[in-house]
């Protein structure tokens, strides 16, 4: 597996990558109007927008890529993973646990400032418990703005462990 940084070609296979699972997945927790709003909410012009805003992180198999996740900071102690999706045919064999690990990676390599990751989802029933299974805890709601409509989400939060930092300190 390679994690590599977002370029525009990748655009078209994030659009993809997060409309399948709106379209395949989510209708029995979201409204065909949300299901809409969702998947429009993203172009694959947007996709090149937002890898200026924010970090942005292709996952690739034997030279095919096969996941998409962002980071950003929200405030100087907590970063958001705003969007993580991996290709319908490959869930369920470790993709997605490889991504938040690699996310906390880089937060702790990259942000040291930041204490907290919290993740909001508008279909908690079928993807809290992934977040969960991670270490996250349910925190609160909250809302998620799409242009077409607001939805109800839930937030997710994990205190970043620092032991994992070199800090050079030595131990007696
Ligand atoms: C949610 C999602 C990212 C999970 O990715 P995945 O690659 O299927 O998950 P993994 O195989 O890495 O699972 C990691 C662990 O979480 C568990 N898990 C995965 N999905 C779960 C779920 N829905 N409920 C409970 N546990 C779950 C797995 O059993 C595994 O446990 P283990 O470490 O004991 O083996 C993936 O289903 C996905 O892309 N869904 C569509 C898009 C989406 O929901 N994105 C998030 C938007 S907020």
């Amino acid at each position: 597996m390679n994690i590599r940084k977002f370029i525009p070609e990748d655009a078209v296979f994030c659009f993809k990558t997060r409309a399948n699972p709106f379209i395949q997945k989510f209708s029995s927790e979201l409204s065909s109007q949300a299901i809409a709003a969702g998947v429009n909410a993203y172009m694959p012009d947007d996709y090149i927008r937002m890898a200026e805003e924010m970090e942005f992180f292709i996952l690739e198999k034997n030279e095919k890529s096969i996941a998409f996740f962002t980071i950003k900071k929200i405030n100087k102690t907590t970063a958001e993973i705003p969007l993580v999706y991996i290709d319908l045919d490959c869930l369920g064999s470790g993709i997605g646990k490889t991504c938040l690990q690699y996310v906390e990676k880089w937060i702790l390599s990259n942000w040291r400032e930041v204490k907290e990751l919290v993740v909001d989802t508008i279909i908690p029933e079928y993807n809290g418990g992934f977040y969960i299974k991670a270490g996250f805890v349910p925190t609160g709601e909250t809302t998620c703005n799409f242009p077409d409509m607001s939805l109800k989400a839930l937030r997710l939060t994990k205190k970043l462990n620092a032991d994992g930092i070199v800090t050079g300190k030595m131990t007696k």
